[in-house]
């Protein structure tokens, strides 16, 4: 499926360098803008519903409230059950509403379906980490008024969020009546037979304990069904304008919230500022909840909606110094890659006990299921620009490592098998194919660890924790490969399935075992520098796990017979032992609109050709590129290219770093325009499930490894700079071992400046480079 015919779409959103706009309200496209306007702060997500609640077409709104890790798990009911699969479902709640404030002008509802719409605009400021939205109104009985809304979920601390709203009379005389609440009933989701939504329907999962006013605060307080998790959701007011004149206590229901009733003239203004809190008893005692709670609003209450402004400024001010990406001459990609980059911080865990979900926290895709997105796709952004985060993500692993072990024993193998998708650290895939059988998740999260301890230095983590994880699953896979005669004695992995989920458990796929070999060598190393430099932690491991010499040798051993299909006649490797036998997809005869395939044949179908949903033995070209000659390179990406549909989101980026890598910027270009927008431009029309993270951090990637040709090999640091031909320049941040480079290409040149740090060393297209602190190499 080749890209170079990609034509941009027509901009949805006007192309900003700062931030994101729509300047009128259009039902139809509601949903998605929910999507992308949404605000968090890798603890709470909050879509971006309207404050008034949702007036319009039935089916175009999704409130959205998420609380990072907080899931309930419901029994899965399998109508043909088998030994080892997951029983429960683990999938991430929609939570309280906290977001509602109802507005009345004298007796009219405000809502922008009602009255007359004089003017509107909602703005997302990436620099400032607000969303704000103006509306000029009139009321049906006609009160003329402007309202603000501002929100921000607070980046620096966890668990608050605030909204403001403001009303000014512009030709109104009378009452205005602000009803500020939270809302403990929430919306099913929707059931429908896309795959990747998940299952919906059923008990809901949020069961209501009770609600109650203490001092200042409004709590609601809730429990899961399954998990048995509790929540407090707890929101605080601040009122200011002409006098109060009336304040009422509403509740009722699942509901409780005060409504502030004003009397405005023209040109008065009356505001009001909400906070809002979450706490759970996943991250705290439940007992201490409600204690949390208060605290956490007596913290806002001292503050005001501008202080809170001010962190946020102030905190992506240092994000935006060592995370931003600058493109000259393209502001529709200058906005996405700055959208996805700020996107991806609002989603990320950062406790080390929640992760990042393929849908961030924007939406309730894939049930809010951490896959191996985080570690392939994410984990480069964030080890290269926020290494404190990239740790977080790491030690994540090591906190689930437990219930790793726990699966590969279900799995009848010994070590650790990390589950494909999870919130909590258990399998949740209830279609093995494509799930269970992808096993590289284990060689994804050894690549993670060794690119996050070479990028960073971090060699702590490797010893206290890296080591395990890389030891347990490196015996896993010696115990579920074995040296195959029929293969004159090479070792050989069977049944598993490779990232490519068109193609499903086959033996030895290319991707699957050269990832298995970089990780079994490096874990053969890990032992060795263990023992050489940290004797007692060694010890300590091996002790725990039974490690033995013979056990790393035997790592070795099964690195160096590692057995990976190769077809001679075509001068490519084989996707596995029998991708090359099967018949190719009939692309030609396929229309449009059956893409993806996914939705419209059988999974056997789909298996029994050589069709791709994404980048497979393309992506190993990129993870191992050491591996393979350019030549090697060019052929096997000509190959599978034209046999990939990109179904998948998580394929075009990948395929935008080979193809600038063996020479076709054009290409290149293509698939990365399609990858940096995917959603902002709705590429794939799922928009309005939540936005797709990997992608998001995949247009990172195609910048940093595709056109600046970022490589990291065995600990060295290389750069092979080629600049599209539509840009004036292009440049970018990366923390290398705590030392903040900068990269500028340019149509005539390459610089790199040592911005903070005292010395680093890398290589511009083969040649050495070593700058000190502040000084500036053009290339
Ligand atoms: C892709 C997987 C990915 C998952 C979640 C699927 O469509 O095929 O590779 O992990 O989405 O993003």
């Amino acid at each position: 499926m080749k890209m170079k015919t990609y034509v941009r779409p027509e901009a949805l959103y006007p192309y900003r360098a700062w931030s994101l706009a729509e300047e009128a309200y259009d039902d139809e496209n509601n949903q998605r803008s929910e999507s992308v306007f949404a605000l968090g702060n890798g603890y709470i997500g909050m879509r971006g519903n309207f404050e008034e609640g949702y007036h319009g077409v039935k089916g175009k709104s999704v409130t959205g409230n998420y609380v990072n890790g907080f899931y309930d798990a419901k029994p899965i009911v399998y109508p043909e059950g088998a030994y080892g699969y997951p029983s429960r479902n683990q999938s991430m709640l929609n939570v309280t509403n906290a977001q509602c404030v109802h507005i009345s002008v004298g007796d009219d509802p405000f809502h922008l379906n009602a009255g007359k719409v004089i003017s509107y605009k909602r703005e997302l400021d990436m620099k400032r980490g607000f969303l704000q939205r103006h509306v000029e109104w009139e009321s049906p009985s006609g009160g003329h008024v402007r309202l603000s809304f501002r929100r921000l979920v607070s980046l620096s601390r966890q668990h608050l969020a605030a909204i403001q709203v403001e009303i000014e009379s512009v030709q109104y005389s009378g009452a205005i009546r602000l009803h500020s609440f939270m809302d403990g009933k929430i919306e099913e989701a929707e059931v429908t037979d896309d795959p990747r939504l998940g299952s919906g329907g059923g008990e809901p999962s949020l069961m209501h304990e009770y609600m109650k006013r203490s001092g200042e605060e409004l709590l609601l307080k809730q429990r899961t069904r399954h998990t048995d998790f509790e929540l407090v959701t707890a929101i605080s007011h601040q009122v200011t304008g002409p006098l109060v004149w009336e304040s009422e206590d509403i509740q009722d229901d699942e509901h409780i919230g005060t409504a502030f009733t004003v009397r405005l003239a023209p040109g008065e203004k009356v505001s009001l500022t909400k906070y809002i809190s979450y706490h759970s008893s996943k991250d705290e005692a439940g007992q201490e909840l409600e204690i949390q709670a208060t605290e956490t609003h007596h913290a806002a209450s001292g503050l005001s909606f501008e202080k809170l402004l001010g962190e946020q400024e102030a905190y992506l001010e240092s994000f935006w110094q060592h995370a931003d990406v600058e493109i000259e001459g393209d502001p529709a990609l200058q906005q996405g890659i700055r959208f996805n980059a700020y996107q991806l911080l609002q989603s990320v865990g950062r406790d080390g006990k929640t992760n990042i979900g393929a849908k961030g926290l924007t939406g309730e895709g894939y049930e809010g299921h951490y896959f191996w997105d985080t570690e392939m796709y994410m984990m480069p952004f964030f080890t290269y620009t926020q290494p404190d985060i990239a740790r977080a993500l790491m030690d994540f692993r090591y906190a689930t490592l437990d219930k790793a072990r726990s699966r590969a024993e279900v799995m009848s193998q010994k070590g650790a098998l990390y589950p494909w998708r999870t919130i909590d650290g258990e399998e949740n895939s209830a279609y093995f194919p494509a799930g269970t059988a992808q096993m590289h998740i284990n060689a994804d999260i050894a690549y993670a660890v060794r690119q996050y301890v070479q990028a960073t230095g971090d060699e702590e983590f490797l010893v206290r924790k890296g080591a395990e994880i890389l030891f347990e699953t490196s015996r896993f896979w010696t115990d579920l490969g074995y040296f195959n005669a029929a293969r004159d004695g090479a070792f050989c992995i069977d049944a598993v399935t490779g990232p490519d989920e068109y193609t499903a458990i086959v033996n030895n796929n290319t991707y699957t075992n050269l990832m298995v070999q970089s990780q079994l060598s490096y874990a053969y190393e890990t032992a060795h520098l263990l023992r050489r430099d940290y004797p007692a932690e060694y010890d300590r491991i091996a002790q725990a796990i039974g490690l033995t010499e013979a056990e790393t040798e035997g790592w070795k051993e099964a690195a160096i017979r590692m057995y990976v299909p190769y077809d001679e006649k075509l001068g490519i490797y084989a996707q596995d032992d029998t991708f090359l036998s099967k018949k190719k997809w009939d692309f030609e005869n396929t229309p449009e609109d059956k893409y993806p395939l996914l939705l419209h044949f059988h999974p056997l179908v789909i298996y029994r050709h050589q069709v791709l949903k994404q980048a497979d033995t393309v992506m190993a070209l990129f993870l191992l590129g050491e591996k393979f000659t350019i030549e090697e390179k060019v052929r096997n990406y000509q190959y599978y290219e034209p046999l990939t549909t990109h179904d998948s989101s998580l394929s075009p980026c990948i395929h935008s770093i080979v193809s600038a890598e063996i020479g076709d910027l054009e290409g290149a270009y293509a698939y990365f325009d399609r990858t940096v927008r995917m959603d902002l431009d709705d590429i794939n029309r799922n928009a309005k499930d939540g936005l797709h993270t990997a992608a998001m951090a995949g247009s990172w990637m195609s910048i940093v490894n595709g056109f600046a040709g970022m490589r990291l090999t065995n600990g060295s640091l290389s750069f092979n700079p080629a600049l599209p031909a539509q840009w004036e320049s292009c440049s970018f941040r990366v923390t290398y071992q705590g030392q903040l480079l900068k990269v500028r290409m340019s149509r005539r040149e390459t610089s790199y400046t040592l911005l903070a740090g005292d010395r680093v060393s890398f290589k511009h297209q083969g040649k050495d480079i070593s700058l000190t602190a502040g000084e500036t190499v053009v290339m």
